[in-house]
């Protein structure tokens, strides 16, 4: 299964931090955004990983991350020159999807929660079975996003991309998991009225076709898009309350790629020391030690 992050567009939203910052790498707490995506397709075990951005930014995102080898996964980079939709992505990534299976995650979204793993792998394999899988989270304001509406047997009969008039409270969160094939689909979209490629419709040709799941991402579990300046505080008081809480570093992908064995303890050590003096590279050592095995 292949993987993409999806990291361009304006952020203009989070003007003036935006104006001459590309969104992904603003903090999240103690690291940047782009951490947080990247550790969610670590743990479902996807290490071909393809990074869009726009033609400003994507050298910085390259100077952060490299070839990937310290995460022990081979990341490549791709332009989106406008942002013309996310469903875009399976198009500028064709070539780099070949025949695979393939999940996309939108580089402003966050996920953390008991379970999440599995619930990656499961829909990792459902994608390599011929099925696709999106995940559906409970909001109260279900307007803003992409909304699932259910019939009264409680089967998916409809997605719509950010309704007036929701027909459930259940948004649509930024991780898609689609079987090979999902750049001819993405071919398929037609323009909405607003000029975007959206998900949303390639999320109703699946469904269309019955091969479509909607796993709920249930109680316990927290997804955040940060998107405004709201939601990026929020983001980071929640990160930092839950790692000064337990000791713990949330999406640190050089610990998932250690623990996954994809990585020696020589490489984490050597990657705590690029952090130096921080408590990011305190983290890492002190998973390097075997301190953090509970
Ligand atoms: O976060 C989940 C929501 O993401 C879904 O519920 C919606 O169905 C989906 O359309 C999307 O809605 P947003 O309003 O959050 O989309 P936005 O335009 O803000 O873009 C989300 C991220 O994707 C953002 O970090 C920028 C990036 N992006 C977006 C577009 C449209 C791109 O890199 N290129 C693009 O062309």
């Amino acid at each position: 299964m292949k993987g993409i992050i999806l990291a361009g567009g304006l952020g203009t939203r989070l003007h003036p931090l935006t104006l001459a910052m590309s969104k992904h790498l603003l903090p999240v707490y103690d690291k940047p955004m782009i951490y947080y995506p990247l550790s969610t397709l670590m743990l479902a075990k996807v290490r071909d990983i393809l990074m869009i951005s726009t033609e400003q930014d994507v050298e910085k995102y390259r100077k952060l991350l490299g070839d990937g080898h310290q995460f022990g996964v081979n990341l490549s980079y791709a332009v989106q020159a406008s942002p013309d939709g996310i469903a875009q992505a399976f198009l500028i990534g064709k070539e780099f999807i070949g025949e695979e299976s393939c999940v996309l995650i939108l580089g402003d979204n966050i996920f953390y929660g008991s379970n999440f793993t599995s619930k990656l792998l499961r829909a990792g394999r459902n994608a390599d079975l011929g099925q696709a899988t999106i995940f559906g989270y409970y909001v109260k304001h279900p307007e803003r996003f992409g909304v699932v509406e259910y019939d009264d047997n409680g089967q998916v009969v409809s997605i719509e991309e950010k309704p007036r008039k929701p027909k459930s409270n259940y948004a649509v969160v930024g991780l898609y998991f689609y079987p090979a094939g999902a750049a001819e689909m993405a071919g398929r979209v037609e323009p909405s009225p607003r000029g975007e490629l959206e998900i949303t419709s390639m999320n109703e040709m699946y469904l269309k076709a019955g091969k479509l799941n909607v796993e709920i991402l249930g109680r316990g579990n927290a997804w955040m898009d940060v998107g405004t300046v709201e939601s990026l505080s929020d983001a980071s008081m929640f990160i930092r309350m839950v790692e000064q809480r337990q000791g713990i570093q949330i999406s640190a992908p050089e610990e998932i790629a250690y623990r996954y064995k994809w990585i020696s303890k020589e490489e984490l050590i050597k990657s705590a020391n690029r952090y130096g003096n921080t408590s990011y590279g305190a983290h890492l050592r002190a998973v390097a030690e075997g301190k953090m095995n509970w």
